[in-house]
């Protein structure tokens, strides 16, 4: 893997050249995607990050049209030279963290139902654009995504390594708090996207622990419900700057487990 060319995987047979197909959209679509919009929107100023305030507005999401990622892509390029990649729904991990390692962050295009509105198998685009993208427009963010997914890239045949890994991603990009002027925000996008989340994970009910790598990669995560723990960063570049430690903590968990 180190050895390939950083690009490849844009040249890998599994890539499929997918577009969104905004003229597809139904009704329904549009009437979801403004429901689930204005429903979390009012959440979001005394509840986000304000990075994130700063990048739904940078990326023009509004309550009225679909996310457009063409619109999108151009917006992302002029912000931090980031894309969206269309993939089919969930991908292997060596494209998921290769697209990511050159700067294309995969997405969905398809909406939950009506019926679906609190509750998914898997991440549908009102997850993957309003809580992901506006967050691409913050660079020490991005720049850390994409250095993780490096390092990813470096370990991706060994399974606990990934694992490993996820954890760090799961607990930062999908479900991480920052401390901003003293107060809990939200940044991770597992949280942004849940209207009930957004409240809980603020609260006083679940654990709030500092941001601690070798507490993180040492804390496995579930899937179906609520966080019972999150971690609070004090910024961005904290993410960034603490990627030396993860690759060490990491090396020493994985020899650790070779024993
Ligand atoms: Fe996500």
């Amino acid at each position: 893997m180190m050895n390939k060319p950083k690009d490849w995987v844009f040249s890998d047979p599994r890539l499929q050249d997918l577009q969104q197909d905004y003229d597809a959209y139904t009704e329904e679509d549009f009437e979801v995607w403004k429901i689930l919009f204005e429903r979390q929107i009012v959440n979001l100023p005394k509840a986000a990050s304000q990075a994130y305030l700063d990048g739904i507005k940078e990326i023009g999401f509004t309550a009225d049209k679909i996310a457009d990622f063409e619109d999108v892509n151009k917006r992302l390029k002029a912000s931090t030279d980031w894309a969206i990649q269309v993939v089919p729904g969930l991908i292997d991990d060596d494209l998921f963290f290769g697209l990511m390692n050159n700067r294309r962050f995969c997405s969905s295009t398809w909406l939950r139902k009506m019926e679906q509105l609190d509750y998914l198998q898997e991440p549908d685009m009102f997850h993957d654009a309003f809580a992901h993208m506006p967050m691409l427009t913050n660079q020490p963010y991005v720049d850390f995504l994409e250095k993780l997914s490096g390092l990813a890239l470096k370990h991706i045949d060994n399974k606990w390594a990934i694992e490993l890994l996820s954890r760090i991603y799961w607990f930062t990009i999908e479900f991480g708090l920052i401390r901003e002027n003293g107060e809990l925000r939200i940044y991770g996008a597992g949280i942004l996207s849940s209207a009930g989340e957004t409240k809980f994970s603020l609260s006083d009910e679940p654990k709030h622990f500092e941001y601690d790598v070798r507490k993180i990669l040492n804390t496995p995560y579930w899937k179906d419900k609520f966080q019972d723990k999150y971690f609070i960063i004090e910024s961005y570049e904290q993410l960034f700057e603490s990627l030396p430690e993860i690759e060490e903590v990491l090396e020493e968990m994985v020899a650790e487990e070779a024993k």
